[in-house]
């Protein structure tokens, strides 16, 4: 199912809690967290006490990205958060993706696989029958506010080809660089779930946002929890 993931990476935190109040009224699916390290990435950013204090009062289930080094040995910090959704690891930065899988799953949260665009597409083709949903990401990981890499698009419609020729219940998921005016390519490539950062938190009018990004998405926005 087609959804709307909201980032809050680039959010000003003094207004965080009204800022996704205002987006989730507006329609928003689900929230986005990046958690980043400063190893994998160059930045941190925050981690599970930040995403336990919103999850908790979002109203929308919380997925979790993990930028971050060991990912097999950071999941279980996410134990308890509610309304968790998806955690997305990376897979430049598992030594074991089978022990990261294992540790999402522990927790009862869906298993999503994320690549960066400069890392072979291969090394996520291997482990889609053992997770939930791939994150592709559109641009290089760590920062919100970059431009879409405009040939990560056919990694998307590699993996929508690859999920039919399979017969997966995989959802793919986009991330990076999304707008209103590019939402429509990126979904006609076979995204189903579009994450938007400075896009919506970034800019004045978070509901119009939230509401044209819907728009493309056919969707009038229902919270699912
Ligand atoms: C980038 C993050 C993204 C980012 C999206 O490392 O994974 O989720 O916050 O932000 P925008 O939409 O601003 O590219
Ligand atoms: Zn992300």
């Amino acid at each position: 199912m087609r959804a709307l993931s909201g980032s809050v990476l680039e959010v000003d935190f003094w207004d965080v809690g009204d800022a996704v109040s205002e987006a989730v009224r507006a329609g928003l699916h689900r929230l986005h967290f990046d958690v980043t390290d400063g190893a994998f990435v160059p930045r941190i950013s925050f981690g599970d006490r930040i995403v336990r204090s919103i999850a908790r009062r979002a109203g929308v289930p919380s997925d979790v990205h993990l930028m971050v080094e060991r990912p097999e040995l950071q999941a279980a910090h996410f134990g308890g958060v509610e309304n968790l959704g998806t955690i997305y690891f990376h897979v430049e930065a598992a030594r074991d993706p089978g022990a990261a899988i294992r540790a999402i799953r522990a927790l009862g949260a869906r298993v999503g696989v994320a690549i960066s665009p400069g890392s072979e597409i291969s090394a996520v083709e291997r482990l889609l029958g053992g997770v939930d949903a791939v994150l592709v990401m559109l641009v290089e990981p760590g920062a919100g506010g970059q431009r879409m890499i405009p040939g990560m698009l056919g990694r998307i419609r590699a993996l929508d080809g690859a999920r039919r020729r399979m017969g997966l219940d995989l959802e793919i998921a986009a991330d990076g660089g999304i707008r209103a005016e590019n939402a429509r390519e990126v979904l006609e490539a076979g995204a189903d779930v579009l994450v938007v950062g400075s896009g919506i938190f970034g800019q004045g009018d978070i509901p119009g946002t939230v509401r044209g990004l819907l728009a493309e998405l056919g969707s009038r926005g229902a919270p699912q929890i």
